[in-house]
């Protein structure tokens, strides 16, 4: 399936695609100081700060659309602050940011932590609340709306295998591990398909359905909103369809959600409802993953990253392996 190819934006141009890895290096080399130290707050601290210092040497007038809660749980990279180094002459970007995206991996010495941020023209990152989101992603390839959050988990199923011309049991579903999705399991048990539990870190989850070497086929079940609209980005860059329903537990949720302008509570939310336009998506791993290798600490105080780099507009994907002087 052709993917439509978006404008390409100056604006974005402007602002150095490959700029944006520095942020996330910086985010995920200050997070890995704290790998394995049991400390999910101290890790996350760390990022925070890095990426927000990072973000300063940047030429731009950026606002985070997303990022680490309302300005009075958060005191930095808060949503509706301004980040870079031309408030009111640099280019006018809309950041969604996670200076780490999971907080307790990294704790844990676990897999897929990540630092990561998607970029685009003002207004063309959706402003998620901080609330659950149903996802339901495939890789690119397949015909558009084959599978659907309209449709049960059985029929999305069947609907894949068919469309990838093998049984139901012969596909892989990554999902978080999590009880709320007990029904969901025991379902995918029932078609026998394999299930690949994740602890945490649904943004790897959902990209790892566009990158044949997981041999996941489809990521399935609720996580954090933000993180949705970070993965698809990704997905606008690679291929590969998604679906996001936001998911309200309570009247204090539905009114976050409308203070963002969001009315219709059940709306299907596709790539383009998700990150419009150009965008640039750029992570960085903090510790193994299926998407990335973490920091590496050599000796000497010297330290590499692997981090990637992808632009809507262009498709270009960019795998960037830095090395660093210890500071
Ligand atoms: P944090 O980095 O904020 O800990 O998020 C990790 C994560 O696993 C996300 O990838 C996912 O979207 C969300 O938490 C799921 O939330 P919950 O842990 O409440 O199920």
């Amino acid at each position: 399936m052709p993917k439509a190819t978006p404008a390409a934006s100056h604006v974005l141009d402007r602002v150095l695609v490959m700029e944006m890895v520095r942020v996330t290096e910086a985010a995920a080399i200050a997070a890995s100081q704290l790998v394995g130290r049991g400390d999910e707050k101290a890790a996350d601290a760390a990022a925070v700060e890095a990426m927000r210092k990072a973000f300063d040497e940047l030429e731009i007038d950026g606002t985070v659309v997303i990022g680490e809660g309302e300005r009075d749980e958060a005191p930095m990279l808060y949503i509706g602050e301004k980040v870079g180094g031309a408030p009111g002459r640099g280019p006018k970007i809309d950041i969604a940011l996670d200076p780490l995206e999971g907080t307790t991996i990294t704790a844990k010495a676990g897999p897929n932590a990540l630092a990561v941020l998607a970029a685009a023209e003002q207004g063309c990152l959706l402003n998620a609340p901080d609330v659950y989101m149903e996802k339901l992603a495939i890789g690119p390839g397949y015909p558009e709306d084959v599978v659907s959050l309209d449709k049960t988990p059985t029929e999305n199923v069947r609907a894949l295998a068919a469309a990838k011309g093998v049984e139901p049991n012969e596909l892989i579903v990554c999902v978080l591990d999590r009880p709320r999705h007990a029904d969901l399991i025991a379902e995918l048990r029932e078609l026998g398909c394999g299930i690949q539990l994740i602890p945490d870190g649904d943004v790897a989850g959902v990209i790892a359905v566009t990158d044949p070497d997981t041999t996941i086929d489809m990521y399935m079940g609720s996580g954090g909103a933000p993180e949705g609209v970070l993965a698809a980005a990704a997905l606008r860059c690679v291929g590969g369809q998604f679906n996001g329903r936001l998911l309200f537990r309570n009247e204090d949720e539905r009114s976050r959600a409308r203070k963002w302008g969001i009315e219709d509570f059940d709306r299907i939310y596709k790539l383009g409802d998700l990150a419009k336009g150009d965008c640039i998506f750029a992570a960085t791993g903090v510790t193994d993953g299926s998407l990335l290798n973490g920091v590496k600490r050599l000796k000497g105080g010297r330290m590499t990253t692997e981090s990637v780099v992808m632009r809507a507009s262009s498709g270009t994907v960019r795998w960037v392996r830095g090395e660093h002087r210890g500071g």
